[in-house]
């Protein structure tokens, strides 16, 4: 079997020793000192920027994770202290893997994480996921029981979503919580999802801008908004806790889907009368 086609030259090296599952060995050893110096000037970089900024939650996880202070984590060491604490693992994969191959790893508690990492020249966007996003942007929550229990249940409601056309709609769900998802605190605004956390440029955005939409989670209103995959999101969404995302989300989809298949999708920087704005963008940033 083959990986998704990239155009990494690394992800076509591993792909030689992809197993049926994508997963491939990590090959710790293979990493230059360029690779690690570059993991180090991001971990350092966000690692200042993230406090009073990221949910508390997200910096415990980071502490205990603490061997990825010095360079890029060896996967093994990480997923002796990550499995201690909720049961997860990370596996190696060499990029992207299909939909139902993602959905069947988490459903196991398996996170796949990138093997390789962002050039120089890529430091602050690159198009496509590498070790850095995946490790830094997902892992720490990992640790957390009711956050790990989520992503648990996000992969098993993709395997029942594959076959009913569903999956538009629970990509929607991932991009607004996992990714760009942002939570109430009793400190004020907070950013958790992994794509923000990754991003010195969208943590500062997310949080601070006048220009995006921030607005209260509704499950069905998530699911019906097409998302950015190229910019800063023009909306993002707020939880009220990470209980609150797993609770509401509990529920059977199936009425659901069939009731989004039904309506318009809406557009990633439109307001609704039903919808509970805790800021209005001012669309200054994309106009
Ligand atoms: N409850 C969803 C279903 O019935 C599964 C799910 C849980 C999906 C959590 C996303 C997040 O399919
Ligand atoms: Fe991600």
């Amino acid at each position: 079997m083959l990986p998704a086609p990239s155009s990494s030259e690394a992800v076509i090296a591993a792909a030689a020793n992809v197993r049926a599952d994508y997963t491939v060995d990590q090959g710790w050893e293979g990493y230059s000192a360029e690779d690690h110096a570059i993991w180090r000037e991001l971990f350092d970089r966000q690692a200042k920027l993230l406090p009073g900024r990221v949910v508390p939650e997200f910096l415990e996880g980071l502490e205990f994770l603490s061997v990825a202070a010095d360079g890029i984590p060896d996967f093994n060491r990480l997923n002796e202290l990550l499995g201690k604490a909720t049961g997860w693992r990370i596996v190696a994969v060499p990029g992207l893997v299909p939909d139902e191959v993602f959905f069947e790893h988490l459903a196991n508690r398996r996170f796949p994480a990138t093997n390789w990492i962002r050039s120089r020249a890529q430091l602050d966007y690159l198009e496509e996921p590498d070790l850095f996003h995946d490790v830094f942007g997902h892992v720490p929550l990992l640790a957390n029981p009711v956050f790990a229990d989520y992503m648990q249940a996000y992969g098993k409601g993709g395997l029942r979503a594959s076959g009913k056309g569903a999956l538009q709609y629970l990509a929607r769900l991932y991009w607004y919580s996992v990714e760009f998802g942002l939570i109430q605190t009793p400190e004020g605004l907070r950013i958790y999802g992994a794509g923000i956390v990754s991003s010195k440029s969208e943590s500062i955005f997310a949080l601070e801008s006048s220009s995006p939409n921030r607005i209260l989670f509704d499950l069905e209103r998530v699911m019906s908004t097409r998302y950015r995959i190229d910019d800063f999101q023009e909306s993002y969404f707020v939880i009220k806790s990470f209980k609150h995302l797993f609770d509401s989300t509990a529920q059977d989809f199936a009425p659901i889907y069939q009731r989004l298949d039904a309506r318009a999708d809406y557009d990633p920087g439109v307001l609704l009368e039903s919808d509970d704005v805790l800021s209005r963008g001012d669309g200054s940033y994309h106009r």
